[in-house]
């Protein structure tokens, strides 16, 4: 690991969008740890895997030959041969990603893989357990709030632009849920890393909370 900065926050905090600009930015590699959970989901009901069968999930996630493309903006996750990008991200995968990775045996191998694709290179990685659990020991941690109708207006704008039909209460709610199940698991919840710096981005658009966290960097690297 040369060095690692993690952005953690739950389901529309702007996360994936600050960490994919500040990456571009500093020139760094963008690792998206949630589209991972979202792969071992997909590739688990796929197989018919039960989500209480902790030695089948962790044997699938060992043989799952995962790997990020960079070629394109944002990166493409592919599952072998296949591309994924598009199939990990339905309402489906939301609840069923979050679902899987309270497994202890999933966190594990994700833990491990997540770790050996940061190796020797540096990082923005992002997700809900990267600045307390996977990479304990980065200089620079971040973590992302919003209020909770924000973040569902976020997500069902993104839902109705990739031209799917939903409500926006249900998608709030679907949230609501989601949250609760990552806060409240018992491995690796989501929560703030205690050295990291809280953003509320609620009021904030990714390039001013990218500006924000350049200048962190600036200061803290003075
Ligand atoms: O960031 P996302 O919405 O794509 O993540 C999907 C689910 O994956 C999320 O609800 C919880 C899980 N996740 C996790 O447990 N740990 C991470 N580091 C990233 C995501």
């Amino acid at each position: 690991m040369t060095d690692v900065i993690t952005i953690d926050g739950p389901a529309g905090s702007g996360k994936s969008t600050v960490s994919r600009l500040l990456a571009k930015k500093i020139n760094c590699l963008y690792l998206d740890t949630g589209a991972m959970y979202r792969a071992v989901a997909l590739a688990a009901s796929r197989k018919g895997i039960s989500f209480s069968d902790g030695k089948r999930l962790g044997e699938l996630c060992r043989s799952l030959e995962l790997y990020f493309t960079t070629d394109a903006d944002p990166p493409r996750l592919f599952l072998g041969k296949e591309d994924i990008s598009v199939p990990i991200r339905t309402p489906d995968m939301d609840m069923l990603s979050s679902e899987v990775s309270a497994v202890k045996e999933v966190r594990e191998a994700m833990m491990e893989l997540q770790r050996k694709m940061a190796r020797g290179i540096s990082i923005v990685a992002e997700g809900r357990d990267m600045g307390t659990v996977v990479f304990p020991e980065a200089r620079h941690k971040f973590f992302l709030t919003a209020s909770p109708e924000v973040r569902a207006e976020r997500r069902y704008k993104e839902m109705v632009g990739r031209g799917e039909s939903v409500s926006k209460e249900i998608v709030e709610a679907k949230l609501r849920k989601r949250d609760h199940q990552d806060k409240t698991r018992l491995l690796a919840p989501l929560k703030p890393a205690t050295s990291a710096k809280l953003i509320d981005s609620t009021k904030l658009t990714p390039d001013e909370i990218v500006r924000d966290i350049l200048k962190d960097l600036k200061k803290r690297n003075a």
